[in-house]
């Protein structure tokens, strides 16, 4: 079951009803969390009555309906709509996904929303993700180089080398994985989280990248890295099928495997 961070001195309280019109031919029923920070009231879940005869399948037509149709003051991130961006990850049903891609007939019941779990919440499904995005910048998820490039072409990859990093480079920075692992709820201010360290596996690995030393020099640490303790929540957590675990494994015996 999936935590979530309370305000201090906070309880979740019952919160408004919204029922479907009389005429409602397909209704589902969604339960979302509510909070807003500057009101001083307490997190309240919001129950709304959808009439499905009228809306697109995924999670996030039914937001986009509830915001549209019913109460314009309900708050959520979403761009792309296809699952490219990442901005609309939330925790659904309790697993922490993507509302575009996530379809409600998949779900029985009333359909839970919350925001992704033990991340400070900056309005309803909004979470403030300053950290998780200053912790991807701390990896430099970037080239790195120390030669001068060829005059006249890029740096070239063969074909086996660009597939290594193909997967690990699809992360749309969705956080759905980070926000999953245990690990990263307890000690995200100084362990850098599986989606960090994807990116820095990525990099890692990357033939073309001329700084792999000082990369791994940067996760010999105990807690930048090894506060991962295999539980394998943030692969199960990938909405795009990656394997964050896998990565920091592959970083640890790296590391091992330059003491020896
Ligand atoms: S495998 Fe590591 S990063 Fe993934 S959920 Fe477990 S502790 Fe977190
Ligand atoms: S590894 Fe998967 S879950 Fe984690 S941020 Fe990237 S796309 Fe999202
Ligand atoms: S809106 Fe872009 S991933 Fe869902």
């Amino acid at each position: 079951m999936a935590q979530f961070r309370l305000p201090p001195n906070s309880k979740i309280v019952a919160g408004k009803t919204y029922k479907a019109p009389a005429d409602a031919k397909n209704v589902r029923v969604f339960k979302i969390y509510r909070f807003d920070p500057e009101s001083g009231e307490n997190p309240r879940i919001d129950t709304y009555e959808v009439d499905m005869a009228t809306c697109g399948p995924m999670v996030l037509d039914a937001l986009i309906k509830i915001k549209n149709e019913i109460d314009s003051t309900l708050t959520f991130r979403r761009s792309c709509r296809e699952g490219i961006c990442g901005s609309c990850a939330m925790n659904i049903d309790g697993k922490n996904t993507l509302a575009c891609t996530k379809a409600c007939e998949d779900i029985k019941g009333p359909i839970k929303i919350y925001p992704l779990p033990h991340m400070p919440v900056i309005k309803d499904l909004v979470p403030d993700l300053t950290n998780f995005y200053a912790q991807y910048a701390a990896v430099k998820p970037w080239l790195q180089t120390r030669t001068p490039a060829p005059p006249d072409r890029e740096r070239l990859q063969s074909k086996q080398e660009q597939e290594k990093i193909d997967r690990p480079a699809a992360c749309i920075l969705c956080a759905c994985c980070s926000t999953a692992c245990p690990s990263y709820w307890w000690n995200g201010d100084r362990y850098l989280g599986p989606a960090a360290l994807l990116a820095a596996y990525r990099w890692i690995i990357d033939s073309r990248d001329e700084a792999t030393g000082e990369r791994l020099d940067a996760l010999e640490d105990p807690f930048r890295l090894y506060r991962c303790h295999t539980i394998m929540n943030c692969t199960e957590a990938c909405p795009k099928n990656l394997n964050p675990a896998r990565a920091i494994a592959e970083i640890k015996k790296k590391l091992a495997e330059r003491r020896h």
